[in-house]
């Protein structure tokens, strides 16, 4: 049993410390990437409040497809440079976006999703997959998440890369 225990209290850039030491320790010496993505995802969805999807597309040739997530059942292929994963992608940003209604090509894929942050995932200067986290609330992710989730890409690279 993995007992990792999210202390909500902490101020937000101790809250993404916390997680992603967590993230690093649970993925040390394993190589299946499968395993560790969704054992990543799983630590975002208990760290991490007001979330409604947390996850990983993984960049497969010239589009991105679906990994490891929490959340409902979501769109399987995204092409580079469509949506907000897309957009992360192709332009090797992050992209934060406190209105998904305001994003021109915003792909639904939970009605419930209001803002959305997703952060590339990036090896040897190549995007080898986004992390994407939905929230129900609008403007729910701020410049400390971006750079959080940004410090967990960075951390967790190598454990998930094919
Ligand atoms: N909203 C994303 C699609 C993926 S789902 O949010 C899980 C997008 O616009 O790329």
């Amino acid at each position: 049993m993995f007992d990792f225990a999210a202390t909500p209290t902490l101020p937000k850039r101790e809250i993404y410390r916390e997680l992603a030491e967590a993230a690093a320790a649970l993925t040390a010496g394993e190589t299946d990437t499968v395993a560790n993505m969704a054992n990543i995802a799983a630590l975002i969805w208990q760290y991490l409040p007001d979330l409604n999807w947390a996850g990983f597309y993984r960049r497969v040739g010239d589009e991105l497809v679906l990994g490891p997530f929490i959340g409902k059942p979501a769109c399987i292929r995204i092409a580079l440079g469509a949506g907000v994963c897309g957009a992360a992608a192709a332009s090797g940003a992050a992209q934060l976006v406190d209105d998904v209604h305001a994003f021109a090509g915003h792909i639904a894929c939970d009605a419930a999703s209001a803002s959305e942050l997703v952060v590339p995932v990036i090896v040897g200067g190549h995007v080898i997959a986004v992390i994407d986290l939905d929230s129900p609330t609008m403007a729910r992710f701020d410049t400390q998440d971006a750079e959080g989730i940004a410090w967990l890409a960075e951390k967790i690279a190598n454990a998930i890369k094919g």
